[in-house]
């Protein structure tokens, strides 16, 4: 039967290990694509989709494989996101597999995200194909890497394909343990339908794309469909899987991979993870694993025009639409005005949104310095989540501030095992313990707050090892901390979107940085500009900006005044990203300054 000849799997891998570029080998061995579509990168391409005209992302492909055997095999390869912010939808999408093909560099060899990985395959019970690629480079050392693989991650190697993704070597070997190696989809056609969303995007024509795998039973054009964690329900539209070519189908049956849209208007009511099922013939129990996604990370983010505020409404009104793990509401600040405070679920995240406000909707923003969310026990013994460092209370109000930690794996060479573990301790970290993989390498554990490795702590393990570190971290609950609040005062005038939480003990030396980081940020104004940091009413560090000596056209004689024009222009210009706080003006990068000085 055609559910016995399918085959679904992900790639995994670090980084540059080579996953686009097998994807590429895998397409044009189905021949996908003629060869002048066969551009480079198809899966990441988003051209091809543009050419199109349709918002279509190829990450999920249904590919036909005419086997050496004489058989046609279907394939649905399934691209994961890459990032650590992202990592609750990598393990959906490998919840819509039965297998996934390991791809390791066959001269970097195994590195943590590597590992991180393959535990969420391995927890989603998927048959792993180790791929040991690049074996063409010169410094490639398969046998290591082999190696490496059985005795860091504990898989059979022995079977590993050896391969080039470059020059096509292994790809055969390849296609054929897909089907060997990966069992076929076991789900019950006949059961109620039960439909896994992996993804979903938004498109401006046809609404939400929802991506799903078929677990059981059969998704038809026509039919009612309900989804299980917001009991939303729809009437289907269209099925239909994309080959890369966009394909509509009649049906979808157990083991397609393919898309559905019925009129939704946002991906809020299309959650990741949730099961989409019959309104009338419906599943007794979901998909297991449906994780509500929070926010890990908060900040404000302020138009620099305060005109601008409804645009910036509408903008994350447009993004959120295809985003349904943003969050905001409106906040106002004394210092910026209106605004709002968004929450996000990483670092990564929240870049990704400030650059396409500002790109696409061409809105100059001030973010302030991410927070993560605090929970505050109040001496009354009420409890209350704080994201937002202005809103913390006062300190006689407060009984306890407990933070969010992760549990960081941090593999690295033997030799920089201190450094790793200096870095560590330097951002309050907690040893866990130590793991020795084999002759050369180690796994350092540490519990870590969330709020010290949030901003350069990556760049920091780096250049610590001289780039060979590699780190993975998950959440690890919260812990009762020393923490304090770090008001900012300009001209003896607070500014609530300065303001930081600290531990007590960092508090001096990071009040410090922080003047003297604004001394150099802020320019100089008509007047003497005191900049102060204070814990309560404790001015605990203090620098002072010199007032502006020259009036700076003074310069141009009275005279010309075409020079004179041209240099208030000039002035204006620089004050674009500048925000009037109080009597102050503050560049934009100040506000970001106050978190980077970590
Ligand atoms: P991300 O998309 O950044 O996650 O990387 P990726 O894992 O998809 O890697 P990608 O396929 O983009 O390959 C990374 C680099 O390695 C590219 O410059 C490829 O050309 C190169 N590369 C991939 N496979 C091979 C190989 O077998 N041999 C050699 N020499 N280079 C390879």
């Amino acid at each position: 039967s055609r559910q016995e000849r399918i085959r679904n799997f992900s790639i995994i891998a670090h980084i540059d290990h080579g996953k686009s570029t097998l994807a590429d080998r895998i397409l044009e061995a189905t021949q996908a694509l003629t060869e002048r579509e066969m551009k480079a990168q198809t899966l990441d391409a988003m051209d091809l989709e543009r050419e199109r005209g349709i918002t279509i992302k190829l990450n999920a492909v249904e590919l036909n494989y005419h086997a050496p055997d004489g058989e046609t095999y279907i394939f649905h390869l399934i691209d994961t996101p890459g990032h650590v912010d992202f990592s609750y939808e990598v393990s959906r999408s490998l919840a819509a597999c039965e297998g996934a093909l390991l791809v390791v560099d066959a001269a970097q060899g195994v590195e943590a995200q590597t590992l991180a990985n393959v535990y969420l395959a391995l927890e989603n019970d998927l048959e792993i194909i180790p791929v040991i690629n690049k074996i063409d480079l010169p410094n490639a050392d398969p046998d290591r890497v082999k190696q490496e693989v059985e005795d860091d991650i504990g898989l059979d190697a022995s079977d590993a394909v050896l391969a080039s993704a470059k020059t096509g070597i292994g790809t055969d070997a390849i296609m054929q343990q897909i089907i060997d190696k990966i069992p076929a989809p076991k789900g019950d056609p006949e059961a109620p339908l039960r439909a896994l969303i992996f993804d979903s995007l938004y498109d401006a024509y046809r609404g939400v794309v929802v991506y799903v795998r078929i677990i059981d039973g059969t998704l038809r054009v026509g039919d009612k469909i309900k989804m299980m964690a917001t009991g939303k329900e729809f009437e289907v539209l269209e099925v239909g899987v994309s080959t890369p070519k966009i394909e509509t189908r009649d049906a979808l049956s157990v083991g397609d991979v393919g898309f559905l849209t019925a009129s939704i208007k946002s991906v809020h009511e299309t959650r990741v993870g949730d099961t989409v099922t019959g309104a009338e013939r419906s599943a007794a129990e979901p998909l297991p694993g449906y994780r509500r996604m929070n926010p890990m990370v908060y900040c404000g983010l302020y138009p620099i025009d305060t005109a601008r505020y409804n645009d910036l409404r509408e903008a994350l009104g447009r993004l959120e639409l295809n985003d349904a793990a943003l969050q905001y509401e409106p906040e106002t600040s004394e210092a910026l005005g209106f605004g709002f405070r968004c929450g996000f679920l990483g670092l990564l995240h929240m870049d990704i949104v400030q650059e396409r406000l500002e790109r696409e909707f061409n809105i100059d923003l001030i973010a302030t310095a991410p927070s993560v969310i605090y929970k505050v026990v109040h001496t009354d013994g009420t409890t209350e989540e704080v994201g937002n460092p202005s809103e913390m209370p006062e300190r006689k109000f407060i009984e306890s501030i407990e933070e969010p930690y992760v549990r960081a794996t941090i593999m690295t060479p033997n030799d920089y095992v201190g450094a790793v573990m200096e870095l560590c301790q330097r951002k309050r970290g907690e040893f866990q313990t130590m793991e020795y993989l084999d002759a050369n390498r180690t796994h350092v554990i540490y519990d870590l707050p969330l709020s010290e490795i949030m901003y350069d702590f990556f760049d920091s393990l780096k250049s610590s090892t001289k780039g060979y570190a590699s780190m993975d971290y998950e959440m690890h609950g919260y812990k009762m901390s020393d923490l304090v609040k770090m008001d900012i005062l300009l001209n003896a005038e607070k500014v609530d979107a300065l303001s930081v939480i600290v531990h007590k003990e960092f508090a001096y030396d990071r009040g410090r940085a922080i003047v003297e980081k604004l001394k150099e940020l802020i320019p100089r104004q008509q007047f003497e500009v005191p900049i102060q940091a204070a814990i309560g009413q404790k001015v605990i560090a203090r620098s002072t900006i010199k007032a502006l000596r020259k009036n700076v056209l003074a310069k141009c004689y009275g005279g010309d005044v075409s020079r004179k024009r041209k240099l208030l222009e000039k002035q204006k210009e620089g004050k674009k990203r500048m925000k009037a706080v109080g009597s102050v003006e503050v560049p934009q990068e100040a506000f970001m300054s106050v978190f980077k000085m970590s």
